[in-house]
């Protein structure tokens, strides 16, 4: 029996959701731990293209639980959509996925506070998908959040919106010069959407506790990235949850002593959209061909994504601040082909030389990688599924990342689809 996290190194858009579903094959329950529908987990399937936004990608497996755990904020009728959207292509939704009663809800009102505080933030705004997460987030640490089993007690719903709908009318008037909420039209609707997931509705601490007591396998699966982590990432450019590993624990009510492995999930070279700093940004001509040929486009807001060299030093920060026990490399093959690849492995500020991630915003801001250089491969690695027959030059980068990061490659993925994979080391 194992209990694996598998956790985001960079900026997220790591490849996160690919590994997620080849390792439900062998887990009884999968399950969410924190961020909202501003994830986009992209699967492939048979040539099919499944895209989650809020459901683990354990779904795609019949015989798997999976679990939206109270760290997560949901907004439900884009739950409701992602569950109609899997049920026409034929896949089954039903006690087979759960909902934590502990779960904040987003309102419309965090859409329209996360739209309007972006909007007064102006240039130094801090790219978020718009989902309204961070007010969500701030209504949870508020004590005045509203809570999914709160929808199956309806008085109460409708007084704690009642109270919460006071003071953001007033913030939308007074300060966002906005027109304010009805509570009618909220209550209406929220009611609906109690009445279409309640049947999904559950303890599910307990749940999973349970299945770890039982000896099942369990996979908890992370959102965006170490790198977006509210205390561990480039704050104030971050999303407004625990990212990390530790995390998971919060974000479903499971002891640190349960966790047998922590999987990191590392692209062969950095993306990150929205605003912040980026050391190894490649606003050339070759950040444009990975764009292009990796598909870079953000799968829940299809903006492009900002494209870079591999970082060694955020890796390493990732690897401590997570306790990585292994890594998972993907979109290996994106690279073919480069004649020359680059990996950061220290950066340069002030005659300063950082091999740790710099805390200090204006240090990471401001400085410039080191950079190591390497030969390129000319063979196509796509599909590859077997160590041993990677192009030599791939091989060397990959045993660069390990050196420079001090953990090993467990997977390397080498394409979309579920079998594009080299297994190194099983998890389960
Ligand atoms: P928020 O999570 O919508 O508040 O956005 C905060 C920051 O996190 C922005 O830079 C977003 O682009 C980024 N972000 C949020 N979710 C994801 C994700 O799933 N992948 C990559 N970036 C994300």
């Amino acid at each position: 029996m194992s209990i694996v996290i598998v956790v985001g190194t960079q900026w997220g858009d790591e490849g996160k959701g690919k590994l997620v579903d080849v390792l439900t094959e062998k887990a009884g329950i999968v399950a969410r731990y924190q961020g909202g529908h501003n994830a986009g987990h992209t699967v492939v399937i048979k040539n099919e293209k499944y895209v989650l936004h809020l459901i683990p990608s354990g779904i795609l497996h019949k015989k798997t639980t999976s679990i939206i755990g109270n760290g997560v904020v949901v907004e439900p009728g884009a739950l409701i959509e992602e569950i109609t959207g899997l049920r026409k292509r034929g896949i089954t939704v039903s006690d087979n996925l759960l909902l934590s009663k502990n779960a904040h809800l987003i309102m419309p009102y965090h859409l329209a506070l996360d739209g309007a505080s972006e909007k007064a933030k102006g240039k130094n705004c801090i790219g978020t998908t718009g989902r309204g997460i961070g007010p969500t987030y701030v209504d949870k640490m508020a004590r005045t959040g509203i809570r999914v089993g709160d929808l199956l007690a309806p008085d109460s719903f409708k007084e704690k919106l009642a109270s919460n709908l006071k003071f953001v009318n007033f913030l939308m008037k007074n300060l966002f010069n906005s027109r304010g909420f009805g509570l009618a039209r909220i209550y209406d609707e929220y009611m609906e959407y109690a009445r279409i997931l309640k049947k999904h509705i559950a303890d599910t601490d307990i749940v999973i506790n349970k299945a770890i007591s039982a000896g099942e396998n369990v996979l908890l699966e992370g959102a965006q990235g170490t790198l977006l982590d509210i205390d561990h990432g480039t704050y104030p450019f971050v999303t407004s949850s625990n990212s990390i590993a530790g995390g998971a624990c919060t974000g479903l009510g499971i002891g640190p002593t349960k966790i047998s492995k922590v999987l990191g999930v590392v692209k062969a070279y950095t993306t990150r959209v929205g605003s912040g700093p980026f050391p190894t940004e490649l606003t050339d001509a070759a950040g444009e061909t990975i764009r292009a040929k990796g598909g870079e486009f953000g799968a829940t807001t299809g903006r492009p994504r900002r494209c870079g060299w591999l970082d060694s030093v955020i890796l390493r920060h990732a690897a401590m601040v997570n306790g990585l026990t292994g890594l998972a490399i993907t979109k290996l093959d994106i690279l073919d082909g480069l004649d020359k690849l680059r990996i950061c492995a220290a950066y340069k500020h002030k005659g300063k030389k950082y091999e740790n991630f710099p805390k200090d915003l204006s240090v990471f801001e401001n400085c410039t990688p080191v950079y190591e250089e390497m030969d390129g491969w000319n063979s196509s690695t796509l599909g590859v599924r077997e160590f041993r027959q990677l192009p030599l030059q791939a091989r060397k980068y990959l045993k660069r990342i390990e050196e420079l990061v001090g953990v090993k490659a467990e997977l390397i993925s080498t394409g979309q689809k579920r079998d594009e994979l080299i297994t190194i080391r099983e998890q389960f």
